[in-house]
């Protein structure tokens, strides 16, 4: 007999008929007459209620249907007389496929904590947050790709491995197979590349950018979707040292064109999450309001998960220049009162208490800020004509601040390679990338979004870690 997911069950699938069923236990409670057993296989949150019969089950056959057991269960699916459900099922048998041992099994009925949940990431796949947060990932993650698809862009996939450092940032894991106890060693003692696996130093990629610059230089638009790693020691709620990007990559595009493209991908996204897992955003939403309540009164949402999704959906996006951000936080009350912990000026990077100034206080809602100052960008952005900006785009969302970068590229060779020197790229170690501008160069942009930033704002979830199943951060790479 073929398994029916709790999913198609639930929906009514095979009423009155007999049906296999396969899961884990949640719950089992009840009585001298009968037994109830919430089952869930994942594939939805909600659980379907199977109903053991006492005269049908001894409670030697049910002692080991715990919280936390595998079990199969054919039964007949009938419509529910109890009160949270339309269907259950009437088991005529029941097999344990796999025992938890409930005096150590750590997924009690009770709630617990994400930081507990954290350190049994391997198990919290298994609560009604978590299953959420992944189904909803999933769905997020197929939307990217059906965006694209749609939109005639071609997925590339661009190397983990590279010699390259695309953000210029130098914050990269390195990779290598040389002994590090007895590294080979030129004679001026320095380690000796050339004998490494590769022949020369490389790394983790922090960003799939130059090869897709490459890429689109042939194939107009592309976009890449992978893991990239940063080694930055930055503990906060919105970094990971692996977490996964999605690039698209535009030949013919300038600034602007680059600002609506995100605009339109990252509200279909949102569209189709809302659309697809409806239930499962219900329940986060719910999370969410449950955790608010232990908050202060000024940490609150001022919106349910719910009513922000759907107005970010359906509002423009504010576009401002960083001259423009600049003024606004100079003329804020907030910044009269002191009340930022880094200074405000021309010129400066926005800190994240600034950017969520500007989207949670001051324009309470996603903000696109173009043009920022070329000393606080990467070499390759676009220089604009006021020889002091470059055309740079960020897009900052509520309660995660910056969620996309990107910009138009410099697709003029002798400023791409005076801005390589200036900040020290030897312009002979990039020859490939800089053929692209050689041979049939064109004006081009791009934009990075971070992918768990984008599930963090969907699920409402408030930290990174609770957004990509096995999180890697310093000190910390368990499972
Ligand atoms: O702004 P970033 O560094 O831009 C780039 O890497 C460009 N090469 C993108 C491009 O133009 N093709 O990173 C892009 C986004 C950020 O806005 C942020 O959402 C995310 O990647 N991000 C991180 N997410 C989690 N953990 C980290 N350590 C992140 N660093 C960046
Ligand atoms: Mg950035």
């Amino acid at each position: 007999m073929q398994r029916t997911k709790v999913k198609d069950l639930l929906q009514g699938a095979e009423v009155d008929k007999e049906v296999l069923l396969k899961g884990w236990v949640r719950t089992k409670r009840g009585n001298k007459f009968v037994n109830f057993i919430a089952v869930n296989d994942g594939s939805t949150i909600n659980n379907l209620q199977v109903v053991a019969d006492a005269e049908k089950f001894s409670e030697e056959t049910l002692k080991d249907v715990t919280t936390g057991a595998a079990i199969a269960v054919t039964g007949t699916l009938v419509a529910s007389q109890g009160k949270g459900q339309a269907y259950e099922v009437q088991a005529s048998s029941i097999e344990v496929l796999g025992k938890a041992d409930p005096e150590t099994y750590p997924l009690q009925k009770k709630a617990h904590s994400l930081e507990f949940l954290r350190e049994i990431a391997h198990l919290r796949f298994r609560t009604n947050t978590f299953g959420a947060v992944f189904r909803v990932r999933n769905a997020m993650a197929f939307a990217v790709h059906k965006f694209f698809n749609e939109n005639g862009f071609v997925y590339v996939h661009t190397p983990i491995i590279t010699a390259s450092d695309a953000e210029g940032a130098g914050e990269m894991f390195q990779v290598t197979t040389m002994d590090l106890n007895n590294p080979p060693r030129t004679e001026d003692g320095n380690i000796n590349f050339e004998e490494d696996f590769f022949g020369r130093s490389t790394n983790l990629t922090v960003s799939g950018q130059m090869e897709g610059e490459v890429a689109a230089m042939a194939l107009s638009d592309i976009y890449t979707f992978g893991p990239t790693f940063r080694a930055e020691n930055s503990n906060t709620t919105r970094h990971l040292a692996e977490f996964w990007m999605i690039e698209p990559e535009m030949a013919f595009y300038d600034l602007k064109m680059n600002a609506d493209l995100a605009e339109e991908f990252i509200k279909y996204i949102i569209r189709y999450a809302l659309e697809n897992n409806r239930e499962d955003i219900e329940f986060l939403a719910q999370r969410q309001a449950e955790e608010d309540k232990s908050k202060p009164q000024n940490e609150r949402q001022e919106m349910t998960l719910i009513e922000k999704l759907e107005f970010v959906v359906n509002n423009d996006f504010e576009r401002i220049t960083y001259t423009e951000a600049i003024d606004i936080l100079l003329n804020s009350n907030h910044y009269k009162k002191k009340k930022f912990q880094f200074d405000v000026k021309w010129g400066v990077d926005l800190q994240s208490e600034h950017e969520r100034y500007l989207v949670e206080k001051h324009f309470k809602k996603p903000v696109i800020v173009m043009d920022y100052p070329k000393d606080i960008k990467s070499f390759y952005m676009r220089q604009n004509d006021d020889g002091k900006t470059v055309a740079a785009m960020d897009i900052l969302a509520p309660g995660i601040g910056e969620i996309v970068g990107g910009s138009q590229r410099e697709e003029r060779m002798d400023i791409l390679i005076e801005r390589m020197k200036a900040v020290g790229i030897n312009p002979d170690d990039m020859w490939w990338f800089l053929d692209t501008r050689r041979f049939g160069g064109c004006p081009h942009a791009g934009f990075g979004l971070g992918f768990e930033r984008m599930v963090q704002f969907v699920t409402g979830m408030g930290n990174i870690r609770d957004v990509i199943p096995f999180p890697r951060t310093p000190q910390n790479a368990e499972f």
